[in-house]
């Protein structure tokens, strides 16, 4: 039997876990491996009302994986990241705005590290009008392909870019602020990741720039029309926050956005990231 209660909250992505609190989270041994399951499952796990403190949020993490302190130093704890807009808590915000449409983390990386595994969301205090967190499965988003569509955009090579994410937040932007995106290395994946656990999901998001081989413009299309599909309205799950709640999502097979909240809004995650170990192939 599962140690945790999992109750779904859509047909193809995100579930509720109850009955846990932070101790038991946090304690060594305890339910890692069960979380890391209903994650492969469900995609995104809703922890409602868990009031983690960062600290326990770092500890639980670590039983997920290794975690990610590339980003430290924005906060006094290491493993946790503030996303918020306010520039007062993160020096960086105006990456952030690049939340606003639909990724997958980590496509675009420095080296060659692999996408994070799973992200840990955490609200200090949500938006007072929008700032929800909106998931869709990748996963789902290729099972919902025909035959003749699997076969065909299983060949296709897709070439990612901070350029590619940054652009659709900030279309004109100064020479400076282009040389700085462009800076980073653009990465080339396939459309169709087969993963180690033998399923299939669409590399799909904001980051996804253009098809390799095909016309600018119709490779472009095909990429939306994709990303359209695979965020259809009855296939999003849009959290609602409320401070304390904890979310969780696979971030190999989910897509994910946040919704529109206004660029002062004081809303504000504590994000813990934990680092993937497998490449997009
Ligand atoms: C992220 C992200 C969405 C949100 O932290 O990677 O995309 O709702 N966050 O803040
Ligand atoms: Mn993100």
């Amino acid at each position: 039997m599962s140690l945790l209660t999992i109750n779904k909250l859509t047909a193809s992505v995100g579930a509720e876990v109850r009955d846990v609190d932070p101790d038991r989270l946090a304690a060594d041994g305890g339910l890692g491996a069960a979380v890391l399951q209903a994650l492969e499952d469900n995609g995104v796990l809703v922890f409602r009302g868990l009031r983690i403190d960062p600290a326990a949020q770092v500890a639980f993490c670590r039983q997920l994986g290794d975690i990610d302190h590339s980003a430290d130093g924005h906060h006094p704890v290491a493993g946790i990241y503030p996303v918020t807009l306010d520039t007062a808590k993160n020096s960086a915000a105006a990456y952030l705005r690049a939340t606003f449409v639909w990724h997958i983390d980590g496509c675009t990386p420095l080296g060659d590290e692999c996408p994070q595994k799973a992200t840990v969301l955490s609200a200090v205090r949500p938006a007072e009008r929008g700032g929800e967190t909106e998931f869709a499965s990748a996963y789902a988003a290729y099972d919902a392909l025909s035959d003749d569509e699997k076969l065909r955009l299983g060949s296709l090579r897709v070439v990612h870019s901070l350029e590619a994410s940054q652009r659709r937040v900030t279309p004109d932007p100064a020479p400076e602020e282009l040389a700085r995106w462009r800076s980073r290395p653009t990465r080339e994946h396939p459309l169709v990741w087969n993963h180690r656990s033998g399923r299939k999901s669409l590399v799909l998001g904001a980051s996804a720039d253009y098809v390799v081989g095909m016309d600018r413009d119709a490779g472009r299309a095909l990429l939306a029309e994709l990303l359209d599909r695979a965020t259809a309205a009855g296939k999003v799950y849009s959290h609602s926050w409320t401070a304390g709640d904890t979310v969780i999502w696979d971030n190999r097979g989910v897509l994910h956005r946040a919704a529109p909240y206004a660029a002062d809004s004081p809303r504000e995650m504590l994000r813990t990231t934990v680092l993937g170990d497998e490449p997009i192939r």
